[in-house]
């Protein structure tokens, strides 16, 4: 156990990066996890992601791989069984290793399950991480790794450097409503519960928005991501503004983007759905879908100008 993915990144960017060691990231990417590979002093190698989660064609040799491939953070694809195999390929030929963040994979709606990265790897070139902050709370900071046997000791000493071990009276709790049938029963609920947020988040963003957005990402996890076709990145920041003032706290996606690689030129936004009751998400999408047509005739509606969605 580790306190949250977060130790978990830090403890595979610490044991298994040398200064200098290239790292395949995903572009857009986990800051968290960007941040946690640069501070050990890799080197990131953004690789671009689309509807099939990132690509895998021609990965140049590295030391590791880091993947979200149940529902990419940030836009949500998940990443098809061909993708897997062949980013499993690669590690494979290369001794790298990949890691496996499935920070929200209990959440899939309307599409058939794949397996983790994990369980399809035969030449123990994975490590998965998970996490509790996505079914009970990102306050807990209870997290897991699954490391292969190769790995295990080193894992095992660095964590106990680190800090010991992580809180003994949490694990114990989450252990008892693991084997009570707890956990699982309460996992089925929210899904359920999530799964309402998501309908009332679709609906309201197909009736207020239409074809000013394109909805990408909805498929799994608790985001989904929209791109506002006729609003050019240069006003996300008069956007933001705007959202703020109505009170409304919006993500944009083009921070997460490697700076040296150029961003999207219209604004993407991360919408997260789990936190709120389907009332406030229709009334927010509502208060956004004003904010976003008065920018929309504000002369900047011009049909055809943006390229596709990265
Ligand atoms: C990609 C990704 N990984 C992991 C996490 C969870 O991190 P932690 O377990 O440290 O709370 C998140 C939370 O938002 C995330 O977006």
């Amino acid at each position: 156990m580790v306190n949250g993915s977060q130790q978990g990144l830090d403890l595979c960017a610490r044991l298994l990066l040398d200064p200098g060691e290239r790292v395949i990231l995903e572009n857009p990417c986990y800051a968290l996890a960007r941040q946690a590979f640069l501070a050990a002093g890799a080197e990131p190698i953004p690789r671009t992601v689309d509807a099939q989660g990132m690509r895998t064609d021609g990965l140049p040799a590295a030391r590791l791989a880091f993947v979200t491939p149940s529902h990419q953070f940030p836009l949500g694809s998940v990443m098809s069984v061909s993708r897997r195999r062949e980013l499993l390929a690669w590690a494979r030929r290369n001794r790298a290793y990949i890691v496996e963040d499935d920070y929200d994979g209990e959440y899939r709606f309307d599409i058939r399950p794949i397996p983790p990265m994990q369980t399809l790897d035969d030449a123990e070139r994975v490590i998965y991480l998970g996490t509790v902050s996505k079914t009970l709370s990102p306050t807990l900071r209870l997290g897991y790794l699954v490391v292969p046997e190769a790995l295990r000791a080193a894992f095992g000493n660095a964590k106990r450097l680190m800090d010991r071990h992580t809180s003994t009276l949490e694990q114990d709790a989450l252990a008892s409503l693991i084997t009570d049938g707890v956990y699982e029963r309460h996992v089925r609920r929210i899904r359920r519960k999530n799964g309402a947020r998501r309908t009332a988040l679709l609906d309201a963003l197909s009736k207020t928005l239409g074809d000013s957005v394109t909805i990408a990402g909805a498929d799994a996890g608790l985001h989904a991501v929209i791109w506002l076709n006729h609003i050019p990145r240069k006003r996300e920041g008069e956007l933001l503004a705007r959202a703020n003032a109505a009170g409304i706290g919006i993500y944009p996606i083009s921070p997460l983007y490697d700076a040296r690689f150029g961003q999207p030129d219209r604004v993407g936004l991360i919408m997260g759905y789990a936190a709120l009751d389907e009332r406030s998400i229709a009334h927010g999408v509502r208060t956004m879908a004003g904010i976003i047509g008065e920018l929309e005739t504000r002369g900047t509606r011009k049909r055809g100008r943006f390229s596709p969605s990265p």
